[in-house]
């Protein structure tokens, strides 16, 4: 593959809703949709990555009611915390916006404008179901009662589990509210439609022949939908409901769905203007279809949404269409839907107190192979193939041979191989054709081959017993060591989109940060090696079990709502808290204090470069942290029983950097990590910068 131009590329994940914490399950996509990116502008194109919180509808509206707060309260701190959860999994946006935004409110008003000009939206009266006791008229999802077709009992409002019948709520036999318990009234409400039929040669050509989708896509879409007229989209709500108000039907809002993937198009104007880009350039359609390139990643569940719904809204309201939509399966855990009870419904932040986010990212990227199968998180299979490969094949590539450098540097001239180098670069367009199909499972097939032989080659010359000869055998040390360190490289350029963080790393021991592609076309030679630190440690059987552990909740139903993507079909709600913040009552804030008072306390970016409890103490740990080039400290920091310290080594946190020095029982801390605490929640929570932050920058 020979790519000369630089390509400006627009990538999207689907907006995750605000009514729940991000899982392992939602991470399938975004950590495939963040190494595609990453892996383009490696590959010296312009790429972006937006997302934004999806927060409207009548699940967060409940879920506010039900812990007594306001809903643009309760989004901002899940906003926060999803945020949190993408950056410990080194997910790395360019933007990432809300739907409840003043940019998305007026960019809907402006495509609503456009459905109307078309002619595409008409009214009529709906029968829906109302609770009384809640009141609030029910989302399917939210009414249970006999099917009106076979008679099954307890059957959701728009479909059987038992018969497969498709109907609306109003029909079901005694229906009962799952959310008051309360029978609902058949109330008749006024909805606004948007009549999709009249798109329908449109929408059969873009899903046929615009090659935007897969063919087993574009053959579901023309088997289920295609083939027939294609039903009026209820588009609004009356009150109450959280979301835009309708501006020429007042009193109903938008339905979620109609504000959400607007998302990606307003997420992308506060990227533009906080960029000096121009947003229209990214969105408006021009004649060479290709000077820009918009891909969404998404889960098989929310395929009619963006294939039939959000490219007929785009063409209508005279936007760019996508060039693909890309739909991946789901995750099952240990070949099952992830369960409440069996401790596999696994929290991205559960994850992060426990295992290294980078060992996830690679075991998804080694099941990812572009299409919609689902794939599996078989726990024992995750800590065999992250130990095997990560740490097996890449990174003892690097110990085992790092160190007879450190003193001499590389060699000179980069020696003779048998042609191991050229071999590697040669797999480079193999590999990059992997990326581009989202077929990351062939790539890294490709690169852990390449990394066998580059073993082979070590095992094969033995650089230890080079080591014990002495003198006479010091150049071809030199040489064997600079080769596999080379190869080491060539495999990290290869995994930089996969492992950021362990790449990053890996650049400091040697050649700097990897930021092209290209680097692996061309050996090092010459350059300096740092001394070699243990760059990933083995996942070990029992940080999986504290994670089944800390996920285990045997009281708790799984959610029936929740697909095994974990996100909702619906308006449905997820059960999980948001814990609500302490307030300032519980800690008052600390006395004024000036810019100049501030300016005293030296915060800075350090990495934590070694973890160990201190025994005899209850709550300490016992940190080395990097501050950049060589400087380090000691620090005890009392953390101990919220952190795994194998978890937090090579973690960026906040340190006070000048704070005196503290001679203490097990030692002299020389400064303190920064974590919040507070009521409302029993943990201690180490503050960390977004990703690109390095050790030795300052906090102002
Ligand atoms: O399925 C979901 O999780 C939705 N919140 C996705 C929305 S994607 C886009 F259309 F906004
Ligand atoms: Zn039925």
């Amino acid at each position: 593959m020979h790519e000369s131009a630089s390509r400006r590329i627009l990538v999207t994940s689907a907006l995750p809703y605000a009514n729940g914490h991000i899982h392992l399950g939602h991470l399938v996509e975004y950590i495939q949709t963040d190494i595609f990116v990453r892996f383009q502008k490696l590959r010296g194109h312009q790429a972006i990555y937006i997302c934004a919180d999806d927060t409207h509808g009548t699940a967060i509206m409940l879920r506010a009611q039900a812990e007594g707060r306001s809903e643009t309260d309760l989004i901002a701190d899940m906003q926060q915390a999803h945020r949190a959860d993408f950056s410990g999994f080194h997910v790395a946006f360019d933007h990432y916006g809300s739907t409840n935004s003043p940019t998305n409110q007026r960019l809907c008003g402006e495509i609503w404008q456009s459905l109307r000009d078309a002619g595409l939206v008409a009214s009529r009266d709906v029968q829906q179901l109302f609770d009384p006791v809640a009141g609030v008229f029910l989302a399917d999802r939210f009414v249970k009662g006999g099917c009106p077709r076979c008679g099954a009992a307890d059957q959701y409002g728009d479909s059987c589990e038992a018969c497969g019948a498709t109907y609306s709520p109003a029909d079901l036999v005694d229906p009962t509210s799952t959310l008051s318990g309360g029978v609902p009234e058949v109330r008749s409400a006024e909805h606004l439609f948007v009549e999709l039929e009249k798109m329908h040669s449109f929408l059969d050509e873009w899903t046929q022949r615009s090659g935007s989708l897969a063919a087993p896509i574009a053959n579901y879409l023309a088997g289920h939908f295609l083939g027939e007229p294609l039903r009026d989209w209820d588009i609004s709500r009356p009150a109450p409901y959280f979301g835009f108000e309708i501006p020429d039907f007042p009193g109903h809002y938008w339905y979620v769905w109609f504000d959400a993937p607007i998302g990606y198009v307003a997420s992308t104007a506060e990227w533009a203007a906080e960029n000096n880009e121009s947003f229209e350039q990214w969105w408006k359609p021009t004649d060479d279809h290709d000077a820009i390139e918009i891909h969404h990643f998404i889960g098989k569940d929310i395929t009619y949404f963006h294939t039939l719904f959000w490219p007929a809204m785009l063409k209508a309201a005279g936007l760019r269409l996508p060039k693909s939509v890309r739909v991946h399966g789901f995750l099952t855990v240990n070949g099952q839907k992830m369960s409440k009870s069996r401790g596999t419904f696994i929290l991205a932040s559960t994850w992060l107190e426990h295992v290294d986010p980078e060992m996830l990212r690679y075991f998804y990227a080694s099941k990812i192979s572009g299409g919609i199968d689902d794939i599996d998180l078989d726990l024992d299979d995750f800590i065999a193939k992250a130990n095997a490969d990560v740490v097996g094949k890449i990174v003892n590539l690097a110990s085992r041979t790092m160190r007879w450098l450190t003193e001499s540097g590389l060699s000179a001239a980069y020696p003779d191989d048998g042609g191991l180098f050229a071999r590697g670069a040669a797999d480079g367009d193999e590999i990059a054709a992997a990326y581009e199909a989202g077929d990351l499972a062939r790539g890294m097939r490709v690169i852990m081959q390449a990394a066998d032989r580059a073993n082979a080659f070590v095992d094969e010359r033995q650089p230890w017993k080079l080591a014990k000869a002495g003198d006479e055998a010091a150049a071809e040390l030199q040489d064997v060591a600079s080769i596999a360190v080379n190869l080491f490289r060539q495999l990290m350029v290869y995994l930089t989109p996969v492992m950021p963080a362990l790449a990053e790393e890996a650049g400091r021991l040697v050649g700097g940060s990897i930021d092209s592609w290209d680097a692996a076309k061309t050996p090092l030679v010459g350059c300096p090696v740092s001394p070699f630190r243990a760059l990933k440690a083995r996942v070990t059987p029992e940080q999986i079990a504290a994670v089944l552990a800390a996920s285990q909740q045997p009281t708790e139903t799984d959610p029936a709502s929740t697909n095994a993507k974990g996100t909702s079909m619906d308006d449905t709600a997820d059960t999980t808290p948001v814990s609500s913040s302490p307030t300032l009552t519980a800690e008052p804030l600390a006395e004024e204090c000036t810019i100049d008072d501030f300016a005293k306390v030296d915060l800075r970016v350090a990495k934590v470069l070694t973890a160990e409890e201190v025994p005899e103490a209850r709550k300490l740990l016992k940190l080395t942290v990097s501050l950049g080039g060589d400087e380090t400290r000691t620090i005890f920091a009392g953390i101990k029983g919220y952190h795994d310290p194998a978890t937090l080594v090579g973690r960026h946190v906040v340190v006070v950097a000048n704070l005196a020095p503290r001679k203490m029982k097990f030692g002299l801390s020389e400064g303190m990590v920064v974590a919040a605490s507070g009521e409302g929640a029993d943990g201690v929570y180490l503050i960390s910068p977004e990703d690109g932050a390095l050790p030795g920058m300052r906090l102002r």
